[in-house]
């Protein structure tokens, strides 16, 4: 069952915390473990302005430094048309998520539009021809 709804104020509080001085862009995100936990990260911008990473990450640091490694939901959230995960935080999102977990891209309002992992991210690489994740 999903839980958008614990998600989405989860990533809307992170968000209110985002360290984003340079861009003026604040993001909050949230993932959601095969355990039934919920990390909430924001992204955290630096002077050094390619040293600043995203809310994804930090989500997902906050996951695997408690021990959770299967993400089945994942929220991002910002005041945007549609703040779909970069490249890279679609890579870090695959490495935890299956093909078919959800990731919902909300503004501050709510939903605008979901994803399957599978569907962010085709043919993403995996390492040593590991079965993919779609
Ligand atoms: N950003 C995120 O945190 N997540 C996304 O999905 C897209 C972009 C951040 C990075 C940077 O701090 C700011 O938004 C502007 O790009």
């Amino acid at each position: 069952m999903s839980r958008f709804d614990e998600l989405f104020e989860a990533a809307k509080k992170a968000r209110l915390n985002a360290h984003a001085p340079y861009s003026r862009f604040a993001v909050g995100a949230a993932v959601l473990t095969d355990d039934g936990r919920i990390f909430a990260g924001c992204n955290v911008e630096n002077a050094s302005f390619p040293e600043g990473w995203c809310a994804e990450t930090t989500a997902i640091g906050a996951m695997v430094a408690a021990g959770g490694r299967r993400i089945v939901e994942a929220v991002v959230t910002a005041d945007a048309a549609l703040c779909t995960p970069c490249g890279g935080c679609r890579q870090r999102l695959a490495e935890f998520a299956p093909g078919e977990a959800s990731v919902h891209v909300c503004d501050t309002g709510g939903l605008m539009k979901s994803f399957r992992m599978a569907d962010l991210l085709p043919a993403g690489f995996v390492l040593h021809g590991e079965d993919r994740k779609s």
